[in-house]
Parts: C-alpha cells; sequence; structure tokens
C-alpha cells in the first residue's frame, strides 16, 4: 500500500507498475482508483465519480472527446459506447494498452483512439467539444507540470468547449492523506491556476461529501488486517447514504471537487 516503495523511477513506474498488477482485471478499479483497497470501496468510489460527473458526460454522435490521463479507459469506453468520438491520452504505456484491448473487446475500435502521452507535453493534433481528466491534476505533484498540463489541455479546447476535470480539492489544503503520487490541493489554489491559463469556472459541485474515509485513511496503516477490513466496510457504509444524495450539492464539505470550465470570456461571446 505504500506508494514511496513503488516510485523510485518516477511517478510513471509508479503507474505501470499499477497498471501491470492490476489493470486487466475486472473492471479495472484497482488500477485507478485507491490503490491496495477492496474492491467493494473502490465500487463505491466509481459510483460517487459517476453520479457527480452525470450531468457533464452528455454527447451526441461525433462529439470530440479527449480523456486525458484516461487510464485502462472507464471513461472513454462509457463516452464512446454512447456515440462519441474519443482520444483517450495517458503517459503509462501499459494502461494505454489496457485500454486498447478493452475497447477491442467492447467493439468500440473504431471510436477510440489511445496515445501514450505526458500532459505536461499534450499534443494530439486536434481540439475537443469536451476535454474530461478524472483524478489526474492530483497526482502531478510539481507547479511547473501542473501549470503545463492544464495548459496544454486548454489548448486542446475547441473555441465553445468544456473542460471537466474532476480532483481532490478540498476547501483548505490538507495534508494528511499526501504521499509521494497524491496532493489534496485546496480548490481555491486549483481556481488561481485556472485562471491563470485563460480557463473560466462555469460551474462547481462536489463529489463526496462524507468525511469518513479520509478521518480514517491516515490511520489504516497502523490496524491489525482484520480490524482494517472492518473499518473500511463500516466507513464505506456510512459513506453512501451522504455521498449518493448529497454528493454535487455539498461542494463545500466534498474532498473532491467537479470544476466545469471553458475559455475565459467566451460565455459572454456566446
Ligand atoms: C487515478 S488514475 C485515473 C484514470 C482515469 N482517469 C479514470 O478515472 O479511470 C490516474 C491516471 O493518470 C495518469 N497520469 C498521471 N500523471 C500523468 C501525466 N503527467 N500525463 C499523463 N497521464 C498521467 C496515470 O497513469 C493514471 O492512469
Amino acid at each position: 500500500m505504500d506508494p514511496q516503495s513503488l516510485i523510485a523511477g518516477g511517478t510513471v513506474h509508479y503507474w505501470e507498475e499499477r497498471a501491470r498488477r492490476f489493470a486487466a482485471s475486472g473492471a479495472g478499479l484497482a488500477a485507478v482508483c485507491s490503490f491496495g483497497m477492496p474492491l467493494f470501496y473502490n465500487r463505491a468510489i466509481d459510483l460517487s465519480q459517476r453520479l457527480a460527473l452525470r450531468p457533464w458526460l452528455g454527447v451526441q454522435r461525433g462529439t470530440r472527446v479527449l480523456d486525458a490521463g484516461c487510464g485502462v479507459g472507464r471513461w472513454s469506453l462509457l463516452l464512446a459506447a454512447r456515440g462519441a468520438a474519443v482520444t483517450g491520452i495517458d503517459h503509462s504505456a501499459i494502461m494505454i494498452a489496457e485500454a486498447r484491448r478493452r475497447a477491442r473487446i467492447a467493439g468500440l475500435r473504431g471510436s477510440c483512439r489511445f496515445l501514450v502521452q505526458d500532459l505536461a507535453a499534450l499534443d494530439t493534433g486536434d481540439r475537443y467539444d469536451l476535454v474530461l481528466s478524472v483524478t489526474v491534476l492530483q497526482h502531478i505533484l510539481e507547479t511547473g507540470a501542473l501549470r503545463a498540463a492544464l495548459r496544454r489541455m486548454a489548448a486542446h479546447l475547441a473555441a465553445d468547449g468544456r473542460l471537466v476535470l474532476l480532483e481532490a480539492a478540498p476547501d483548505r489544503a490538507i495534508s494528511r492523506c499526501d504521499s509521494a503520487i497524491f496532493r489534496a490541493r485546496a480548490r481555491s489554489s486549483y481556481l488561481r491556476l485556472f485562471a491563470e491559463c485563460g480557463l473560466e469556472l462555469h460551474a462547481l459541485s462536489g463529489v463526496d461529501p462524507a468525511p469518513f474515509r479520509t478521518w480514517l485513511l491516515p490511520h489504516l496503516p497502523r490496524l491489525p488486517r482484520g480490524l482494517r477490513l472492518a473499518a473500511l466496510a463500516a466507513v464505506t457504509a456510512a459513506s453512501l447514504p451522504v455521498d449518493v444524495p448529497f454528493g454535487r450539492s455539498l461542494v463545500g464539505r466534498s474532498w473532491h471537487a467537479v470544476f466545469v470550465l471553458g475559455h475565459a470570456g467566451r460565455r459572454n461571446a456566446q
């Protein structure tokens, strides 16, 4: 469970290792949701993300979508199945190989392409109606790389396009869950960065306002193994009745946030 032990070769190495171990199994959640957690826990995360993103994932046949940091294609395949023309990029070649395999099995190869690229140097040669990035920026720790990633995503957004980001972004910076591959930056620091990158906020909503998971996680490694599973089951069960009905509306209490952005000044021009 310790990301530090996987980080020696850099963050790509960390994601490659996760993908190598977990990407092909089941829904691929172990490769992209919380590392080392039981399936029920990752399924609950998947559910709260789907509910939070639902208003923003309406696509039509041919809508051009960029899934930035696509992992094994959790969102790419969903949107391609709805008719979108999807490009997924990820810096992990193993994640991308697995995304291609899943697209082939789902019969969606014709509507998806997957490229190995780093977000900080993103260049797909196209512009997109929807640029989606789910829990990726929270893993880019270096501020210069984070700014470059946002600028590159903005550069790939069509003039009236929508950029949708789901990231750990609590009300204030909270370091207790930070690790060698994760940063919970304050929501306000993301908002400043968006403005610097020529992006304007159109909507902001929450994902997971129940605090129980983030209370438990820093203490989890010290618990005996049997108790660990019971504690995870208890916080998952306690979180669902809060996160499912209130996730989107309680943004002030939410650990993650959904940011919906467009090019600055475009809204008034429409
Ligand atoms: C938590 S996973 C999320 C994957 C996918 N967005 C999803 O929700 O299923 C984070 C993904 O971001 C990718 N990633 C992290 N930093 C990246 C970077 N600088 N450039 C491209 N991909 C990156 C990782 O390889 C990993 O697949």
